[in-house]
């Protein structure tokens, strides 16, 4: 499976990763609080009495900065600010159950950050638990955390699987002592494969590992050694995610020289020999940056046509309310999307003032539905239909990419429907972006950097 490298070339462009559409830039500033109010209210009663709600909480801290590190997250040592940010978090839910005639059904929950793990065992059960004394887990719940392999310890991992969660995400990144001194990661293998067994042996049916490639000093042979390492304890999943170089947002990446980054034909290696490794090794290409392996549900949710993509990235579950508390969270209602006060000073400052912390947003209108579910259709599915009513709509913006991705061999079309070839599921960001009527009637925005390159 080697990809041509000037066609890799050619579509390494900045392009969105798709977990929402429209795409963050383009939402509003601001947000019309009352109408998210509103909509977040119809959108739970759908939710409620269908699949029940997705929960995302957002834990910022970490003791340490990784200087690559893209997310969300405030460096601290001092763990007295698990107290301050848990009443704060209480608060925020407490605020939208206010808004509810009913109690929430929850069907998901992921616990992201920054460093979930920062928390002790003690303050994350209390904090779940009270969040769950106001609301009706489902059964069937999928609940799930990001685990730093550093810091994840048994009594995290007992305390979590008591509540009811079963998959747990490691960040690797890359187990090089290079790298990890570059940055600022220490993390010996030996903590991963501790985490790893331990989440095993207490139940855990699904354990997945971040890795990126293109990272500061990454060579082929160090990461042909991590990914070596990584396959033999046998993750279920595995994000193999590009290194997103956005100093302009995240400026630790200032940290180190750019000049130890990878060139780009360095980086198309290294992706190109990840990607064979973990195929070799009976990982599947799940799509966009994600692999799994057979025994894991996102494999059978692939062939069955399960697949779903929002913040948390692709899931096996769909439901119409995602509702993000925490500082930088973001909220999807289906027909509108919210976003949380950035700075924790800000956050604070709402939860305090008794107000929903929402900063921006965006409320769709019929076209962006549209052209979302094409989106989704193609990140999830590798096929879509086109409808009639659009056709004009697509004829001006989206046939004449159709054409140029058919030229190349990434997919196979009509005026009815698109499929991805195998060599276009290498290029599924780059598909997207043909439905993305904001980007392409925007083209200058494609000067802007404010996405990461596609590869
Ligand atoms: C919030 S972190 C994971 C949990 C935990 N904080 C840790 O580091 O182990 C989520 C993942 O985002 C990925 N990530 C962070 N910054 C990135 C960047 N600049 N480019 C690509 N992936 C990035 C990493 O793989 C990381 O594991
Ligand atoms: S990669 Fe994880 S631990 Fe490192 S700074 Fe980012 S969120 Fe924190």
């Amino acid at each position: 499976m080697q990809i041509d490298s000037s066609l890799l070339n050619k579509y390494n462009v900045p392009v969105p990763r798709y977990t929402s559409y429209p795409t963050v830039p383009f939402w509003q500033d601001d947000i019309d609080a009352a109408r998210w109010k509103t909509v977040f209210k119809e959108q739970l009663k759908i939710s409620n009495h269908k699949e029940g709600i997705s929960l995302y909480l957002h834990l910022p801290f970490c003791e340490s900065l990784c200087t690559y590190c893209g997310c969300n997250k405030k460096i601290t040592t001092n763990h007295d600010v698990e107290k301050q940010y848990m009443a704060s978090l209480i608060k925020e839910w407490e605020l939208y159950i206010e808004l509810m005639d009913e109690a929430p059904v929850i069907r998901e929950l992921h616990l992201g950050g920054g460093t979930p793990t920062f928390f002790t065992p003690a303050n994350l059960a209390l904090l779940l638990e009270t969040i769950f004394s106001k609301a009706i887990v489902r059964p069937d719940h999928e609940f799930s955390i990001e685990g730093h392999p550093n810091n994840t310890t048994r009594e995290h991992l007992e305390m979590l699987y008591s509540l009811g969660f079963r998959r747990v995400s490691y960040g690797v990144q890359d187990n090089d002592p290079e790298v990890q001194r570059i940055i600022n990661r220490i993390q010996p293998i030996e903590n991963v494969q501790r985490a790893t067994d331990t989440a095993r042996e207490i139940g855990f049916h699904s354990v997945n590992f971040d890795l990126i490639y293109g990272l500061p000093l990454q060579t082929t042979e160090r990461l042909t050694k991590t990914i070596q390492q990584c396959i033999e304890m046998k993750p279920d999943r595995i994000a193999f995610y590009s290194y997103a170089h956005v100093p302009w947002t995240s400026r630790g990446q200032r940290l180190f020289d750019e000049n130890d980054l990878p060139s780009t034909d360095e980086k198309m290696k290294l992706y190109q020999l990840g990607k064979q490794l973990l195929m070799d090794h009976g990982y599947h290409d799940i799509g966009m940056d994600h692999f799994a392996l057979e025994t894991d549900d996102l494999y059978a949710a692939k062939l069955e046509g399960r697949l779903h993509r929002n913040f948390m990235g692709y899931t096996t579950q769909h439901t119409s309310l995602l509702l993000g508390l925490g500082v930088s969270s973001i909220s999807d209602a289906g027909i509108a999307f919210a976003q949380n006060e950035k700075t924790l000073h800000d956050y604070y400052a709402c939860i305090e003032r008794e107000e929903l912390p929402v900063m921006r947003g965006y409320f769709l209108s019929d076209e962006d539905v549209a052209f979302r579910k094409y989106i989704l259709d193609v990140s999830c599915k590798g096929k879509t239909a086109f409808k009639e009513e659009h056709l004009s709509t697509l004829k001006k913006h989206s046939f004449p990419e159709l054409e140029k991705l058919a030229a190349d061999s990434l997919i196979t079309w009509n005026e009815k429907e698109l499929t991805v070839t195998d060599l276009g599921g290498h290029f599924i960001r780059n598909i997207c972006k043909a439905f993305d009527l904001h980007l392409l009637r925007n083209q200058a925005a494609t000067a802007n950097p404010r996405f990461s390159n596609a590869i």
